[in-house]
């Protein structure tokens, strides 16, 4: 099947999401097209990185780029301003320039951590999200937000950064582990329930045929952030869920996914 692209509007321009099996592997291809080349980092962690960075630095490769893989440890303790000074660090000795692209390749916590890089190396350098999971292709990867947790609180420090694109392959799935795709399935309901009727009665059914149900949530995401891209007030529906939610969080010390603590949220709202 051919990759759908779902443009997204930003106050600054646009840009593309292309979502179909294998648009991991046209990765070099598409930037190439857009006129980026050269030196570009590729942040991501040891466990997907065994799984997918291999494709994609190909990709790459094949298309004239000089991919620097440049890993952070897994997992939500380590979305951190430490994190974000070690790939300064790695960028900085890779010799990324203003016009080199970053790519996130992982769940939420790779996306918001290297999009907050990008956003503040250099005052901001081209930026690409991968998404992983499918909490991040659904949800994190699109409407531009980047940041890092501090020990008082979660995503305390941050910026607003919109992609040059982002590129969802369904595929990338098949390794995620069972209890992080129903983590997932949390945000994909909250969109159905704000927005797609459809998409809530097909998993009400039990139908969570892809591409076409992270393609309907993902479109009820974009429609939000069009709507209100800093969020000043409509983005709060995407919220649904997360007061309960993060109560049920802080409550297990964060040994609950983001998702789990939602999907209770949701019966709670
Ligand atoms: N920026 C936003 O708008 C936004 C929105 C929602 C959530 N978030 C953030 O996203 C984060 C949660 O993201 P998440 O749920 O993706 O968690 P995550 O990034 O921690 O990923 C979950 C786990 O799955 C592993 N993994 C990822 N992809 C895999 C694959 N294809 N195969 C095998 N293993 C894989 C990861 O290594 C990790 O261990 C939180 O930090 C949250 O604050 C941001
Ligand atoms: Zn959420």
């Amino acid at each position: 099947m051919k990759p759908e692209t779902i443009p997204v509007k930003t106050p600054t321009g646009s840009y593309p999401i292309h979502l179909g099996e294998g648009v991991l592997s046209e990765a070099g291809e598409r930037l190439a097209k857009r006129g980026f080349g050269g030196v570009c980092a590729v942040v991501t962690n040891p466990t997907v990185a065994q799984h997918h960075a291999g494709p994609l630095l190909d990709s790459l490769r094949r298309s004239g780029f000089r991919p620097v893989l440049c890993p952070i440890p897994d997992g939500e303790a380590h979305k951190t301003l430490a994190t974000v000074a070690g790939l300064y660090d790695r960028f900085l000795s890779a010799g990324l320039e203003r016009k080199s692209v970053v790519l996130a390749l992982g769940g939420g916590v790779v996306g918001d951590t290297a999009g907050f890089a990008a956003a503040t190396y250099l005052r901001g350098v081209p930026f690409v999200q991968i998404p992983t999971t499918l909490l991040a292709m659904v949800d994190a990867s699109v409407g531009g937000k980047t940041g890092v947790d501090l020990p008082q609180g979660k995503n305390l420090v941050g910026a607003f950064k919109q992609p040059e694109m982002v590129l969802i392959d369904p595929l990338l799935l098949r390794t995620l582990p069972a209890a992080e795709f129903r983590a997932g399935l949390a945000e994909v309901l909250k969109h159905g329930i704000i927005g797609h009727p459809a998409l809530f009665h097909a998993l009400r059914r039990g139908d969570f045929t892809l591409p076409w149900m992270i393609a309907e949530a993902v479109k009820v995401k974009v429609r939000v952030v069009e709507a209100d891209p800093f969020e000043g007030g409509r983005r709060a529906v995407l919220n649904l869920g997360h007061t309960f939610g993060h109560a049920f969080e802080r409550l297990a010390n964060f040994r609950l996914r983001h998702g789990e603590g939602v999907a209770m949220g949701l019966v709670c709202a």
